[in-house]
């Protein structure tokens, strides 16, 4: 019985923002927080590349990740400590790199969530090889591109079947664009979707352990406009109606963060968009809703590091389907999948823990997004993106968002 440390690794890469406040603040919040008769303290410190034994132990208790999507050495060392170390690590590497955003579309479909409709498209081009020709002499059947949309409906989205930065997405009036659409896709797998037309609400839930937040977005603003400040746009049913969806989303594919993009018609809420389980976490993007992400992070870390939260090594998909086949209707069974999303995050305890422990953590950040340390955090990151002449207009345009955060009373 003592002092312990958790050892907290931030795997990075070209974040920049939240990593410098998330250090900030931690060493602000000053933690000794009472935990199965120790003091337990914390540690954070960003994880390097280098070569690894791969019995070497990991001196981490939890690893926020920001790479395993693309860069393969940190995915394997992360996998090695989950395997070998017992790392708690957001998000999981395996659910990451399996599951697409096609995976997605099909698994949420199966649990009766209104995802428009959606169709795979063999790719206009391939990579050479020696088995391609045979393989499609032998069984690539030729399509209607043309027909495909008139069975969806036009208009119709192509965009690329696993996602990520509005990347190739097109919207498709009439077969002679989807044609040319498909002409410039090369070798993307596509997929074709039905556009939801005229929905009268974008947001984006972003939703992290028990945690979620609606932000109201336009997608036809320029970057930085996208996520509004608005924050009265969702009755109290609709928000609860968006939580319930994305930590369902969450727990199902094991995604600690993610990020989940629904449109609302005719009363009903379609998620068109929720693989994205390395969410954008720029101050350039979120601005007004940045503090919320810092916190966030912090809470669930802490709570997950604190506690020696076990994680979930392997997915376990059956509840989620025993719930599926129930003759209810989708409210219903959306209940029940957010009950065992509840459950898979801890949400009573985590709240408990944060009542208890992180109390004061609402005015050390507001307290903390009026100094210069949180201020040059944000200029680092605009100086990273933005052309030299515009790093002073937007570093000061972001700011004056955050001290608008601060004014709305820290939503
Ligand atoms: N089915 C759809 N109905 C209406 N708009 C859509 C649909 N699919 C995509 N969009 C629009 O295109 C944007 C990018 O598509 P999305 O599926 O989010 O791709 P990405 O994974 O690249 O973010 C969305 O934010 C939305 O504005
Ligand atoms: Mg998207």
């Amino acid at each position: 019985m003592g002092d312990v440390t958790r050892h907290i690794g931030l795997s990075l890469g070209a974040d920049i923002c939240w990593p410098l406040c998330f250090e900030h603040m931690i060493k602000r919040l000053d933690l000794r927080i009472p935990h199965g008769g120790d003091t337990v303290r914390f540690e954070v410190e960003r994880v390097t590349i280098e070569p690894f034994d791969l019995r070497q132990p990991v001196k981490y208790d939890l690893v926020v990740d920001r790479l395993t999507h693309w860069f393969h050495t940190s995915r394997e060392w992360i996998k090695k400590g989950i395997l070998m170390d017992d790392l708690y690590v957001f998000n999981n590497p395996w659910s990451i790199q399996a599951n697409e955003k096609h995976t997605s579309y099909c698994a949420m479909m199966k649990l009766g969530m209104p995802i428009p409709e959606t169709w795979m498209i063999p790719p206009k081009g391939y990579a050479p090889g020696p088995d391609v020709k045979p393989t499609l002499q032998r069984y690539a059947k030729l399509f209607d591109l043309g027909k495909v949309g008139d069975t969806i409906g036009w208009p119709m989205f192509l965009k690329p079947y696993d996602g990520g930065g509005w990347r190739a997405v097109t919207r498709v009036k009439n077969a002679r664009e989807a044609w040319k659409a498909y002409e410039e896709s090369d070798t993307a797998v596509m997929h074709a979707q039905a556009s939801v037309e005229g929905y009268d609400r974008f947001v984006r839930t972003i939703g992290f352990g028990p945690q979620t937040h609606n932000v109201l977005y336009n997608p036809d603003a320029p970057l930085h406009d996208r996520y509004t400040m608005e924050t009265d746009f969702l009755s109290r049913e609709d928000a609860e109606h968006l939580r319930k969806v994305t930590l369902t989303i969450n727990a199902f594919f094991g995604w600690d963060f993610n990020s989940c993009e629904s449109l609302r018609k005719g009363g009903v809420w379609h998620p068109i968009d929720f693989a994205n389980p390395c969410p954008d976490s720029q101050v350039t993007s979120l601005h007004f809703h940045f503090p919320w992400m810092v916190k966030s992070y912090l809470r669930w870390s802490i709570f997950c590091a604190a506690t020696k939260r076990k994680m979930a090594r392997t997915l376990d998909w059956e509840p989620f389907y025993q719930v599926a086949a129930m003759d209810l209707p989708y409210a219903e069974k959306l209940d029940r999948y957010a009950a065992i999303a509840d459950a898979r995050f801890e949400t009573a305890r985590f709240e408990e823990f944060c009542a208890k422990h992180l109390g004061h953590l609402d005015e050390v950040a507001s307290e903390f997004f009026t100094t210069a340390e949180a201020k040059e955090a944000v200029r680092q990151k605009v100086t990273a993106l933005y052309p030299a002449h515009e790093v002073e207009r937007f570093t000061e345009l972001f700011w004056s968002r955050i001290q608008a955060w601060r004014a709305a009373g820290c939503p």
